[in-house]
């Protein structure tokens, strides 16, 4: 237990306040799985616990689907690519269903809160202002790019036949059937991010949500049919990563692969996939590095250091984890980050009184925990948090560890959780160095108002998304995914519908 005086996160612990009517009775529906437009159970009979991770509690059960459940939607995903009303849709007629779909998460906006909250743990405002509007508006920029796919003629100089003549285009055509994986930091959000883009493209998916938070997608399967989505072209599949999802990667009628998730089981993908030569994209992990020059504003950085690592407990692939100070201002920069760390009010994520909520999972608590302690025994000093509250739930006080050194583990891996691991440096070739020493390059964010110091830094920095004095900022427009072991492929904006299309080239002798 800490003894800092202004540590009020336990005495603000609250329980968890009463579920609305609605979520009640949609947690209590029969465990069932989304397969060719209808819900039904797993073959086999089996269930997984769900839990709420601000009590530990078990608040319900959704089905597992085995390898029979895994055969029945490749089929129906098949069966809707080829045939049926979704090749013969114009893209306006795809349109259309995006839109609809996302005006049904509008309508159900404050009950999407309230699943997020309750599965996942983070708080119920910030799924209201984040998640859920994140992924209405996901499928409502989406939908615009179905009416927009287009391809290209080209000029040709084939020789070999005197005088020939050829018509030659590229067309784009949907990749078929799609495999979709995502975890559970943003379980709403990363199946819109999965989903909409496939569908804008014309291809069919199967969505499998992770074993921790499967509920949004449950509810997002329902609107999926109440806004008129053709049987089999959504198919929600609740289930265990080792066997459904691996299943699904291995599986010869499914044409690609997106995943979201941790580099290890990306790396499992990848290597399943080639099997079968599938398309695969990654959204992998990270170690973001947050670069403090010497000019910046302390205040602004201690805000943006803080949110940059503690929003959504730490579990954000870009979560800014390794922060870079320079000497100057580092010792104000930590003390600061520190008080705001040790200033954050845990507690369960439906009261409104909660700054942060508890992490995913027992598992994944036990994790971070681990880590801390491992930096504690190589040396590191913890100058806020360090351990779990005494209460129930999976919580983890924010952290911040100074003292590392750059061959820590806390250094060097994804902890995924309220930890912030704090160095200083004094010249830029240094910290470029330690900003790019990391098998992961996802994001960093720089923070200056040196306008020539930020735009020398940028180039030399190897992440797929550089912010600016901000962190954590994306829109469907711009383009996310990493450089080296933080995954490949690009999601979002246009290139994300290369991501789901396929290049034919047409060459016609005239
Ligand atoms: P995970 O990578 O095992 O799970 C993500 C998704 O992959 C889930 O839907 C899971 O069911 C599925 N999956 C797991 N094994 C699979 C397999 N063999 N084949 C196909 N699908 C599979 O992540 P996990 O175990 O929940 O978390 C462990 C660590 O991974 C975290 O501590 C964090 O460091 C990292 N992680 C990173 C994420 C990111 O967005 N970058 C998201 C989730 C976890
Ligand atoms: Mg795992």
């Amino acid at each position: 237990m800490s003894s800092n005086p202004i540590d009020i996160s336990v005495a603000m612990m609250a329980p968890q306040p009463p579920l609305s009517n609605s979520v009640r009775d949609f947690i209590a529906r029969k465990p069932r799985l989304l397969i060719n437009g209808e819900w039904v159970g797993a073959r086999a009979g089996n269930t997984l616990a769900v839990f709420d991770p601000a009590t530990g509690r078990e608040i319900g059960r959704v089905a597992e689907a085995g390898a029979e459940d895994v055969e029945r939607a490749v089929a129906a995903a098949r069966a809707a690519f080829e045939s049926g009303p979704w090749p013969e849709m114009s893209p306006a007629g795809r349109e259309l269903m995006l839109w609809r779909l996302a005006d049904l998460i509008d309508r159900h906006a404050a009950e999407f809160s309230e699943i997020e909250s309750l599965d996942n743990g983070k708080t119920r405002f910030m799924a209201s202002v984040i998640d859920v509007p994140g992924a209405r508006d996901y499928f409502r920029y989406m939908a615009g790019w179905a009416t927009k796919i287009e391809g290209t003629t080209m000029q040709t100089s084939i020789g070999g036949i005197p005088g020939a003549k050829f018509h030659t285009y590229v067309a784009r055509e949907p990749v078929g059937v799609v495999a979709q994986i995502v975890p559970w930091n943003f379980p709403l959000a990363m199946a819109a991010w999965k989903l909409a883009p496939a569908l804008a493209a014309g291809c069919t998916c199967i969505l499998k949500p992770a074993e921790q938070t499967p509920l949004s997608a449950l509810r997002l399967g329902e609107l999926i049919i109440e806004a008129g989505f053709p049987p089999g072209v959504v198919n929600i599949l609740t289930g265990l990563g080792e066997t459904a999802g691996a299943a699904l990667v291995a599986h010869p009628g499914v044409d690609k692969i997106a995943f979201t998730g941790s580099t290890e089981v990306g790396k499992l993908i990848n290597k399943s996939a080639t099997d079968t030569l599938k398309r695969v994209s990654l959204e992998l992990g990270g170690k973001s590095p947050v670069i403090v020059l010497p000019d910046a504003d302390v205040d602004a950085v201690i805000g943006g250091a803080a949110m940059a690592i503690f929003f959504n407990s730490g579990q954000v692939c870009t979560a800014g984890s390794r922060l870079y100070v320079h000497s100057k201002i580092f010792d104000r920069v930590v003390e600061g980050l520190g008080a705001a760390a040790n200033g954050i009010r845990l507690g369960p994520g439906l009261d409104q009184a909660t700054q942060m909520g508890p992490l995913v999972s027992k598992e994944q608590q036990q994790r971070v925990l681990g880590y801390i302690e491992s930096g504690r025994k190589q040396g590191a000093s913890v100058l806020a948090g360090g351990e779990a509250p005494s209460h129930p739930g999976y919580f983890v006080k924010p952290t911040v560890l100074v003292n590392v050194r750059p061959e820590m583990r806390v250094v060097r891996e994804e902890i995924f959780g309220p930890v912030l691991v704090a160095q200083r440096f004094d010249e830029l070739d240094e910290v470029v160095k330690a900003a790019n020493d990391s098998p992961y390059g996802l994001g960093a964010s720089i923070w200056t108002n040196n306008l020539s110091a930020a735009q020398r830094l940028i180039p030399r920095i190897k992440a797929g998304t550089v912010w600016v004095n901000c962190h954590n900022m994306v829109d469907p427009n711009m383009p996310f995914g990493g450089f080296k072991q933080s995954g490949f492929g690009r999601e979002h904006g246009r290139v994300a519908m290369d991501m789901y299309t396929e290049l034919k080239s047409v060459c016609m002798l005239v």
